[in-house]
């Protein structure tokens, strides 16, 4: 570790955070309704082979790239590649942060309103159409959903503001296991519904008819969003996790809990979805519009909704500061400010285009670039474009540009001798990862034509 930066403290730790930053909207919010839109258990084979054959090794080149430079992603790859155009992809990476953040914060501002709705019983008695129409109303009105998105900024800028170690580590390593425990008990909720089974076969019965090009990009721009990847938030962790880790182990348990749990928020929702009557592809209100109809139907109703919605905000906390960590680590390091001027200076910015995107389901409805709202637009450029697309670019690095002894020195430790399951990493990462994230993507922006 550099002379007097800031890091994880333990090995939960690390994977507390990593796991915190992998685990969040992503799992319970956007892999269910893009599930959903994509056909359900044929998109789900597709997603868990890519996590499997893509995920946890690019976790693993990402940790250790930032292990070995020790910087925030535009740093790291000046240290490591310097005199070239490699910083280029730790550019990315903060500009594919920012347009996250502020799409994230819109609908983390969502999940705090819905909490509130929830302590508050705001469900109660209502029927399914009105329960949708709350939804419409709320997320097209001005006010609440700007203040909303604000309020979660200045929640994670708390979080981010007081450090690494103290701040990062410290939040995470209370609110996972909570997080865990609060979505188990959900699933056995679920589970035991009338009419469950339905929701379950849709979950993971595959029905390939429904699988196109567009699913597949989908289901690859999915796990790469849902894992943190291609955009340096494990460059950045990986900076901050000491010498003496198994980057190995720390990567393969961070992605096992992110699928995990992506598992299990499809097990809570999609059973409530048929066993009320709800369409699966509802899009973006799936979990705002059926969750609450469900738990208004049911006894306890009101403990789980609170709890959901505690759950979606926790998720959503965590995963947002590791967001802004490399929006933070960028401007401290690079431009040598506080921690504190640069967290303000992230949540002023970010903050305008968060409000931006929570008005685009609003008064910014019409502002539309190729039929796409602003949040349509940031999420789309960044999970279909700038990840896939840097996730790349990192894999050509650190299987063709960075010295195999490096990799092999941060991975297995110094001077170790090549393992079988390095050297099958490092064959995915050479020839198969570059091949099928380039395959995807072309073939679903309409390069190539499959
Ligand atoms: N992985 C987070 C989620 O699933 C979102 C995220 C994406 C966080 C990229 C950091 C970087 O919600």
């Amino acid at each position: 570790m550099q002379q007097g930066r800031d890091g994880f403290s333990s090995r939960f730790g690390v994977i507390a955070a990593a796991a915190g930053s992998a685990i969040g909207l992503g799992n319970i919010w956007r892999f269910p309704y893009v599930l959903g839109e994509n056909g359900g258990g044929a998109f789900f084979l597709v997603y868990m082979a890519f996590i499997l054959v893509l995920g946890v090794p690019l976790m693993l080149t990402e940790m250790s790239i930032g292990r070995a430079g020790q910087r925030n992603p535009y740093g790291t790859f000046r240290f490591l590649a310097p005199k070239t155009k490699w910083y280029l992809v730790g550019v990315m990476g903060v500009a594919a942060a920012f347009l996250i953040l502020s799409f994230y914060s819109a609908v983390a501002g969502w999940t705090l309103q819905y909490l509130f709705d929830a302590v508050t019983d705001g469900f109660s008695g209502k029927s399914s159409v009105e329960l949708n129409g709350m939804f419409e109303s709320f997320r097209s009105s001005t006010y609440a959903p700007s203040i909303w998105t604000l309020v979660f900024l200045v929640m994670t800028g708390c979080v981010v503001v007081a450090g690494v170690e103290k701040g990062i580590e410290k939040y995470a390593k209370v609110l996972m296991p909570l997080l865990f425990v609060i979505i188990i008990i959900l699933d056995i909720r679920a589970v035991t519904l009338d009419g469950a089974e339905e929701g379950l076969k849709f979950l993971f019965h595959p029905d390939f008819s429904k699988l196109d090009s567009k699913a597949v990009l989908e289901a690859l721009g999915q796990a790469f969003f849902s894992l943190s990847l291609g955009m340096g938030t494990m460059i950045t962790y990986g900076s901050y996790i000491g010498k003496k880790e198994n980057l190995f182990s720390s990567a393969t348990s961070v992605s096992l809990a992110d699928t995990a749990i992506a598992v299990l928020a499809g097990v809570a929702i999609f059973p409530a979805v048929f066993a009320f009557g709800i369409k699966p592809d509802s899009g973006p209100g799936l979990v705002f519009i059926t969750l609450p109809n469900v738990f208004q139907q049911m006894p306890g109703g009101y403990f789980f909704s609170v709890l959901f919605f505690f759950l979606l905000v926790i998720a959503a906390l965590t995963s947002s500061i590791s967001l802004l960590e490399v929006v933070v680590s960028y401007f401290t390091e690079e431009l040598k400010i506080s921690r504190a001027k640069a967290t303000v200076i992230s949540f002023i910015s970010i903050g305008v285009f968060g409000v931006m995107c929570s008005l685009s389901s609003g008064p910014l409805k019409e502002a539309t670039i190729f039929d796409k709202t602003i949040f349509d637009m940031f999420d789309y450029i960044s999970s279909n474009i700038l990840l896939p697309v840097a996730g790349f670019l990192i894999v050509i690095f650190t299987g063709w540009k960075w010295a195999r002894k490096s990799v092999s020195n941060e991975i297995l430790g110094k001077d170790k001798p090549e393992t079988s399951l390095f050297k099958v990493f490092m064959f995915i990462i050479k020839f198969i990862a570059p091949f099928a994230i380039a395959l995807v993507f072309m073939n679903a922006v309409g390069i190539l034509d499959l």
